[in-house]
């Protein structure tokens, strides 16, 4: 039977267009996937949009629409964005699916009837213009952080689930799975955080009459769920849970939830005890990536500084976005967006390394065999292709395991990068032009064909990050005779500034 691998995204907000930093999420579950798939795996990739709570009712009352008619029309953008980078997601959940609210009430009611939940007093500092709640910290002199105007002190009975009865079982939990949380500096700040505090129940309320737009409480229904309480759900929703126990049993808990750092209090503290207190095992990873910023800031829509990936796209290709976002910053850390290191990158590592590579590779061939691809003979092999290029060749696969087992997407590709490096060096110094005029025809043969194998294994290992390159270079060397098209990647020449 074939080991199963699940992988998600955050489901995101739909109050705006995708931009780079939702992209580069979505990239880096793409390429897991198809790593995944690659070795064998049944992979199940999810991702999705969160379709209810304040944010979303706010931006549908601005523009005239009701909130589902405005969801609707913001839905195929995201998934052109996606179609357009390639993402190959076997599932793309919307909280305002029937299955996804069946879930959600199956797991409320649940709870319910368990006694995990109780109906309680809430009480907080509200802005009603904002129609925002602040805490006590934020709501400096009772002034709303936002527009400036007095908070008021509300009260409304609200829905609370007991986190604080879990507390010590999720630390314990944390503390005995050190690959539970990653990177390392996230799972140190989750467990400080629950080492000094004591968690608060959750309000996992809304009431219908304050905020409408949400999936009523199968027993109060003038109630509706928190966004939180409903959109943690959609990765068991998008398993047919609570039914479908053979998909269940099968991808669950073999997850990887992939997210930035901004929501990981709710994916490593909420998360995990909602699923203890239905029966249901944490996740195997959750791994919280850094920001991408401009400048000092983060990008983000409320701060109106955002990339549009698809713009990028038009401008240099999907496989040059999806390369620089996997390649630049180290998974884990932030990183400063900026197209002059797009263009650094492309230029060096993508044209003068993969591209050079491929190029002068099949245009010997043509030149040397008539883009006849000679046979290789491993046993005669030069020592420079025995000792750099053959042990590269056999490792990288196992390397590249290991590296993604951590999401280590810049060490698994710096492994490719250090066969292309050698297979290029390999070109220099073997200079096959002398090959042939002395007449030493074995050898440019083997040499070619190594060369054409290494092309291969780039090829084939490349194919989750760069689909369509890798497809390309198939192609090229895909049967007896290369085909040699244009450069990949012809340099950019930089504009003057
Ligand atoms: N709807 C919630 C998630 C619910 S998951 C059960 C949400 N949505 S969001 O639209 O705000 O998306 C946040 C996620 O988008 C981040 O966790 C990250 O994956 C991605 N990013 C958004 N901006 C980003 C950057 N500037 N940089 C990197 N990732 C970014 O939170």
């Amino acid at each position: 039977m074939n080991k199963s691998f699940y992988v998600t995204t955050p489901i995101y907000y739909v109050n705006g267009l995708p931009h780079i930093g939702h992209a580069y999420t979505t990239i880096a579950a793409d390429c897991l996937a198809r790593h995944k798939r690659q070795r064998g795996f049944d992979v199940y990739f999810l991702t999705g949009t969160d379709e209810h709570g304040q944010k979303i009712l706010k931006a549908a009352e601005e523009k005239g629409l009701t909130p589902l008619a405005f969801v609707d029309q913001i839905i195929p953008r995201f998934k052109e964005a996606w179609k357009k980078l390639e993402i190959s997601y076997d599932d793309f959940i919307r909280t305002t699916e029937p299955r996804h609210i069946q879930a959600v009430q199956y797991f409320l009611q649940k709870l319910l009837d368990q006694g995990d939940l109780y109906l309680g007093q809430y009480k907080g500092l509200y802005c009603v213009p904002c129609e925002v709640f602040w805490t006590e910290k934020q709501a400096v002199g009772g002034l709303c952080p936002d527009c400036h105007r007095s908070v008021e002190v509300i009260k409304e009975s609200n829905y609370f689930f007991q986190l604080s009865k879990y507390q010590d079982w999720l630390l314990k939990y944390i503390e005995e799975h050190p690959d539970f949380i990653a990177p390392e500096s996230r799972r140190n700040e989750v467990l400080s955080f629950l080492k000094e505090n004591k968690l608060e129940d959750l309000c996992i309320s809304r009431p219908q009459a304050r905020m409408s737009w949400g999936i009523p409480l199968p027993f109060s229904p003038d109630h509706v769920t928190y966004v939180w309480f409903d959109a943690l759900i959609n990765y068991l929703s998008a398993l047919g849970f609570p039914k479908d126990e053979e998909k269940l049993n099968k991808f669950w808990p073999s997850v990887v939830h992939l997210m930035a750092k901004d929501i990981l209090r709710q994916h490593t503290v909420f998360w995990p005890i909602m699923l203890k207190a239905v029966g249901l095992n944490p996740p195997n990873k959750i791994f919280a990536h850094g920001w991408w910023q401009v400048g000092e800031e983060k990008m983000s829509k409320s701060r109106g500084n955002v990339v549009n990936p698809l713009d990028l796209i038009d401008e240099f290709g999907i496989d040059v976005c999806r390369y620089f976002l996997l390649r630049e910053v180290p998974f884990g850390l932030d990183g400063v967006f900026s197209k002059d290191a797009l263009i650094k990158r492309f230029n060096g590592d993508l044209a003068n390394d993969l591209g050079n590579l491929v190029y002068r590779t099949l245009t010997m061939d043509e030149k040397y065999f008539d883009s006849k691809i000679p046979l290789l003979h491993e046993e005669s092999l030069d020592a420079f292709a025995r000792q750099e290029l053959l042990p590269k060749i056999k490792n990288i696969p196992c390397k590249i395991d290991e590296a993604l087992e951590r999401l280590d997407f810049i060490t698994a590709l710096e492994s490719i990068w250090g066969l292309i490096g050698a297979a290029n060096k390999y070109i220099e110094v073997t200079k096959p032009w002398n090959l042939k005029k002395e007449n030493k025809i074995k050898e440019l043969e083997n040499f070619i064909a190594i060369l054409i194998e290494v092309l291969r294994v780039i090829a084939r290992e490349l194919l989750p990050f760069m689909p369509q390159t890798a497809s390309k270079i198939t192609a090229q060397i895909g049967s007896e005779h290369v085909k040699k098209g244009d450069p990949l990647f012809p340099r950019i020449v930089e504009e003057k500034k």
